[in-house]
């Protein structure tokens, strides 16, 4: 058996899963947070260390603004409502992302799972909102800038990322048979596994957690070798 350390989702297909039941949007991004926490579930019964949720692309600003309000409200929301939930089960809250754009209710949101949680240690959960691949390797060279680095090597724009502590995921996994990254984790997916799955956001539970790590043990990873 590897060890599944860091799982990283993409969380696709709400609006595909709403349409086809003549719903509003909204209303797949609601169940689309339903299948989050059962998905989490899903990895603290399988003692998955490190979980990262694609939430919101920076790209995704470009959608109507009733869609985004209602994300947005969903986010603070549901973070607030799950909070004593997580600080019982052990997990702990990271955000992900840029803080430029995020409203004072989200962000607030974000900063009070942050602190309530810092000392859970069961499963670190990255939220990543307001999210672009580029975005972070370019506040990472800015932060590595200002704190007077001057050489750079392999190692030093990692130690700049928004979570330097948190390990690259082994297993980058998408739903809704879409087959691309969209800016996710660009520094990170490195040598990553990569999973595309037909079934919609909203449809997944934790049966998916246990496709997942069947599929990563079936995995040959050689990292360059032989
Ligand atoms: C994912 O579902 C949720 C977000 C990107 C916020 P979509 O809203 O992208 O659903 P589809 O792709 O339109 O079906
Ligand atoms: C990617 O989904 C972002 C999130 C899941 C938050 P999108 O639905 O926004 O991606 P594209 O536009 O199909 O690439
Ligand atoms: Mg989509």
């Amino acid at each position: 058996m590897k060890e599944l350390t860091h799982l990283a989702l993409i969380m696709d297909g709400n609006g595909r899963w709403a349409e086809k039941r003549g719903l509003t949007r909204s209303a797949g991004h609601l169940e689309g947070g339903k299948a989050a926490i059962k998905v989490i579930k899903g990895c603290l019964s399988h003692s998955i260390p490190y979980l990262t949720l694609y939430c919101f692309s920076k790209e995704n600003w470009k959608r109507p603004k009733e869609e985004v309000d209602y994300l947005m409200g969903l986010f603070s929301s549901r973070i607030r409502a799950e909070l004593p939930r997580a600080r019982k089960e052990g997990i702990r809250i990271l955000h992900l992302g840029s803080r430029d754009g995020l409203s004072d209710d989200v962000l607030s949101a974000i900063d009070e799972a942050i602190e309530a949680t810092a000392e859970c240690s069961k499963l670190t959960l990255q939220l990543a909102i307001n999210y672009s691949g580029t975005d972070e390797i370019d506040r990472a060279v800015q932060r590595a800038i200002k704190a007077g680095v001057k050489v750079f090597d392999e190692k030093t724009l990692s130690l700049y990322l928004d979570n330097p502590e948190v390990p690259s995921p082994d297993f980058i996994a998408r739903s809704s048979g879409e087959k691309r990254l969209s800016g996710f984790l660009l520094y990170q997916s490195n040598y990553a596994e990569l999973g595309f799955y037909d079934r919609l956001w909203p449809d997944w539970d934790e049966s998916m957690i246990e496709t997942i790590v069947n599929d990563f043990n079936s995995r040959n990873r050689r990292f360059g070798g032989i």
